[in-house]
């Protein structure tokens, strides 16, 4: 492995050569970047046109596994190319031993560009190798997916637990002051510091299980993206998709575990899997699991997959279709499940913020909907909208509340109509929530530009409705309060919980 040192020094050789996220992405264009991401090298092979100046060597031999001579290799990365962790076999057809593929990202913490190294994709163009148990993922779209529902305000202290290839450390690494990445994988630890030196980040890497190596510790944000695939105990487990634990019992280690490591007003963000039993529904079942933490959360089920839907997509994914031993461990994988009682799967996001709230708020929700990524200023607002949600009768009805400058307001009806036969209200951001409301509710939120307390707006509504304004408030409160909770309104002063 190279020292810190070492790899600063290729990464300034990689970026002599051009190859950077801008550089490369110019060279091989969007349907090359596409591709890749498809694990499909021939569009940016195409692309390179034969070519074998300094940067087509690199992309050739660190993003599309092609061999490349070791010499022009040696000529552009130094004595990195003699290191066994990255260069494999000599003369004309040595090869990369894992892969360095350039990244960027532009999030409300910053703009970066910098690397990503792991393991060698094993499945590219539709050539399959099997992977080794401790194999290091590199760039995922559950990775891409995590990032974006981040919460990224700065902090003091952040983990990164599952780092794999690193790529969550490199986003915390631009808002958090220090950063923690835990892997239970040795090669995965090494990875992620090997990643984190390219990219000049200072990164605390410990190997152990879950929060063992964090013991004591506390932290403003947790990140994860655990081994989170429920498949049966099996001899070639993944590491990297697999945990050790039966059915889903590592997302709620996980979950149960965070709130002894959070700081008080400290969030846990987990994409994860989760099983869905005959005997309860997903909420009760997750309810259960965080109740006993004290702190709010907000659940969002992106997806519900039946059993074999699931078992489909996992063995796809591990290579195995089309292999002798697919039918026995599709098998296996469905008697699995049918032990457990679990008739379904669940995908999805989960926050728990250490509020230390009297009553926590438990928000757990089905939402297949389409979402405006990144949706992480979503998961921000969300103590703060819940606060205001709760406020007495007394003091709601004194605050003055603004639309959420993504509201929109959609009308549908007969053409002609004097009245809309539906009033909906429409959140172009974050979770893209969308609410059916009545004329008086729309017409109170409609006034609500911040000038004028809640009580005024709803009598002045109830003059022009004729009806009365006790029984008017009575009815919107609880309504105004789920707008609130849900980001439509909120008030210029938060009030602090
Ligand atoms: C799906 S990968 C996620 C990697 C990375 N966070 C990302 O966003 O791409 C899950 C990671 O968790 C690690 N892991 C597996 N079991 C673990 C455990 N019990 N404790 C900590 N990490 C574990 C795996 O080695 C793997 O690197």
């Amino acid at each position: 492995m190279l020292d810190r040192i070492h790899a600063q020094r290729l990464a300034d050789r990689l970026r002599d050569a051009g190859y950077t996220y801008d550089e490369v992405a110019a060279r091989i264009g969007p349907q090359g970047l596409d591709g890749l991401a498809r694990n499909a090298t021939l569009p940016a092979d195409r692309a390179l046109d034969g070519a074998d100046d300094p940067q087509a060597t690199l992309i050739r031999c660190f993003a599309l596994q092609q061999p490349v001579p070791h010499s022009a290799l040696r000529a552009l990365i130094g004595d990195a190319a003699d290191e066994p962790f990255l260069v494999a076999g000599a003369g004309a057809g040595c090869r990369a031993a894992i892969e360095i593929r350039p990244y960027a990202f532009d999030d409300a913490a910053g703009e970066h560009a910098g690397w990503l190294a792991s393991d060698l994709t094993p499945i590219l163009d539709g050539r399959l190798a099997q992977p080794r148990g401790d194999f290091v993922l590199g760039l995922s779209p559950a990775s891409v997916t995590l990032a974006q529902l981040t919460v990224r305000t700065p902090v003091a202290r952040a983990l990164d637990l599952g780092t794999g290839c690193g790529v969550q450390s490199v986003h915390l690494a631009a808002h958090a002051a220090a950063v923690v990445a835990t892997d239970l994988n040795p090669r995965a630890c090494a990875m992620a510091a090997f990643t984190a030196h390219l990219n000049g980040v200072d990164l605390d890497v410990r190997q152990g299980s879950l929060y063992e190596p964090v013991a004591g510790e506390g932290f403003d944000l947790i990140v994860t993206n655990p081994p989170y695939v429920m498949a049966p105990p099996h001899a070639s487990r993944l590491v990297y998709r697999e945990g050790s634990y039966t059915a889903d019992g590592l997302m709620h280690a996980v979950v149960t575990g965070a709130p002894a490591r959070l700081e008080p007003g400290g969030v846990l963000q987990v994409l994860g899997n989760w099983a869905i039993t005959a005997d309860q529904p997903w909420q009760d079942r997750l309810a259960h699991w965080i109740a006993p933490t004290g702190c709010d959360a907000l659940v969002l089920q992106r997806e519900r997959l039946d059993p074999y839907e699931y078992i489909e997509l996992w063995l796809a994914d591990a290579g195995l279709v089309g292999t002798p031993d697919y039918r026995r461990r599709y098998a296996e994988w469905a008697g699995y499940f049918e032990s457990l009682g679990i008739v379904g799967v669940g995908m999805g996001w989960l926050a728990l913020y250490r509020n230390e709230r009297d009553q926590p708020q438990l928000s757990i929700q089905d939402w297949p909907h389409q979402v405006h990524q990144p949706v992480a200023a979503a998961f921000a607002e969300f103590t703060d909208a819940v606060t205001t949600a709760r406020l007495s009768d007394e003091d709601l009805l004194a605050r003055r509340l603004a639309t959420t400058p993504d509201v929109t307001q959609e009308t549908l009806g007969r053409p002609g109509a004097e009245d809309p036969e539906h009033i909906v209200l429409r959140r172009g951001s974050g979770f893209g929530r969308a609410v059916e409301v009545d004329t008086a509710l729309a017409a109170v939120v409609g006034a609500c530009d911040g000038e004028l307390p809640l009580a005024v707006l709803i009598d002045a509504v109830a003059g022009l409705l004729a009806v009365d304004f006790a029984a008017l408030t009575a009815d919107l409160l609880p309504r105004l309060r789920t707008l609130i909770a849900d980001g439509y309104l909120r008030t210029l002063d938060p009030p602090a919980i």
